[in-house]
């Protein structure tokens, strides 16, 4: 069984390596990152597919067993919940909330407040301001209603920053000017008072322009008394860039504000084919991620975005770059799947 196959090459990584400290695993017979994480107060998580939930069962066991938290890719994504106004499916998204309840796994939530896949009928030409902020309002109320008490964490407002520190221009900022990141907040707590609440952004792991403009928004919100519990950080990071050497330095200074942090869906993409230099580099790129987590009092979880290059994002969007997640297309784990056990089982707080 490919699963098996995980957990013996995992055994035989960690065999070789000799490092596993005495006493860290949970059960000697447990080689799963989940088994390996727990303890650390960081949860490991993945984005899930649904379509390969439904149709494959080595991924839907690899899910189940590796992971301990679970992020829908894109079926709690406005198009997908909503399709037509006041139109829901929830089929999807429920599917997949019920499956991590099955497996003693939390869910986060993504994502409420975003400029890109938004549904067809949300548009500027259709909709006055005034309605506009209805129809948020309304949104908010209605999947976070939905799915209250069973969402850990939401991505309430994803990736309003531009690389310069600017607001994003979206319908958003557009029709309700920048108040509308504190009114989703407050709306986001109103309907689901439990759920923690996040930010989320690329590129926005090391200090600069953008995670600066982050830093003093979260500062501005909270003067405000705006109920933001999060900083996400996606991490979608690629070898050919190089990783930014201030995550530790950006996750600290948002600890010390006493903000949680995550990292929310790394992977590490590279120009193909693969070699072994650059999937070194790849484990070091999710390794370097996770220390930062682990090193910090409040970061809460490391999601990857995918677990294996069978279902990702990466080769579809980047011409001739893939190979980003820590298995390959057969499940087999690559040495980023060994760094992120290794540093689990090394790095404590
Ligand atoms: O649902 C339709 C389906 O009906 C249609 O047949 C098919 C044909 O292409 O497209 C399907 O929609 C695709 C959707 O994923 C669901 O599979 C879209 O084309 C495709 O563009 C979309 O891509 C997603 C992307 O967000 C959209 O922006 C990726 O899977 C998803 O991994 C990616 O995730 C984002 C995070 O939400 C935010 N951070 C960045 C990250 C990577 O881009």
């Amino acid at each position: 069984m490919r699963l098996g196959r995980i957990a013996a090459v995992l055994a035989v990584g960690i065999a070789m390596a000799g490092s596993t400290p005495a006493g860290a695993h949970p059960r000697a017979d447990d080689d799963s990152l989940r088994a390996a994480a727990r303890g650390s107060g960081v949860r490991i998580g993945t984005a899930v597919d649904m379509s390969a939930l439904a149709a494959d069962t080595p991924y839907r066991e690899g899910v189940a067993r590796e992971f301990d938290t679970v992020t829908p890719e894109n079926v709690m994504k406005w198009e997908a919940v909503e399709p037509q106004p006041g139109v829901y499916d929830w089929a999807a998204a429920d599917r997949l909330v019920d499956f991590a309840r099955q497996n003693g796994q939390l869910v986060r939530g993504h994502t409420l407040v975003w400029h890109s896949q938004n549904p067809a009928w949300l548009t500027e030409a259709t909709y006055t301001p005034a309605q506009l902020r209805t129809i948020l309002r309304n949104h908010i109320f209605a999947e976070m209603g939905h799915f209250k008490g069973r969402i850990w964490a939401w991505d309430v407002a994803n990736e309003v920053f531009n690389e310069d520190g600017t607001l994003r221009d979206t319908i958003w900022l557009r029709a309700l000017g920048p108040g509308y990141i504190a009114d989703a907040f407050r709306w986001a707590h109103q309907a689901d008072p439990k759920a923690l609440l996040f930010l989320n952004d690329y590129n926005n792991e090391g200090i600069n322009a953008k995670s600066d403009a982050y830093f003093a928004l979260v500062k501005q919100l909270r003067a405000q008394g705006v109920p933001v519990h999060g900083y996400g950080m996606q991490g979608h990071l690629a070898v050919h860039y190089g990783f930014p050497d201030t995550v530790l330095e950006n996750v600290r200074r948002f600890d010390k504000l006493g903000l949680k942090t995550a990292f929310t869906e790394v992977d590490v993409r590279m120009q193909l084919p693969t070699d072994s230099a650059k999937v070194q580099a790849q484990a070091e790129g999710f390794g370097s991620l996770l220390r930062a987590c682990l090193l910090v009092k409040h970061c809460v979880s490391y999601t990857v975005w995918g677990f294996t290059d069978k279902y990702s994002w990466v080769p579809g969007v980047f011409e001739g770059e893939g190979s980003a997640t820590p298995a390959d297309e057969n499940f087999q784990v690559k040495p980023a799947w060994n760094t992120l056990r290794d540093t689990f089982l090394l790095v404590r707080r």
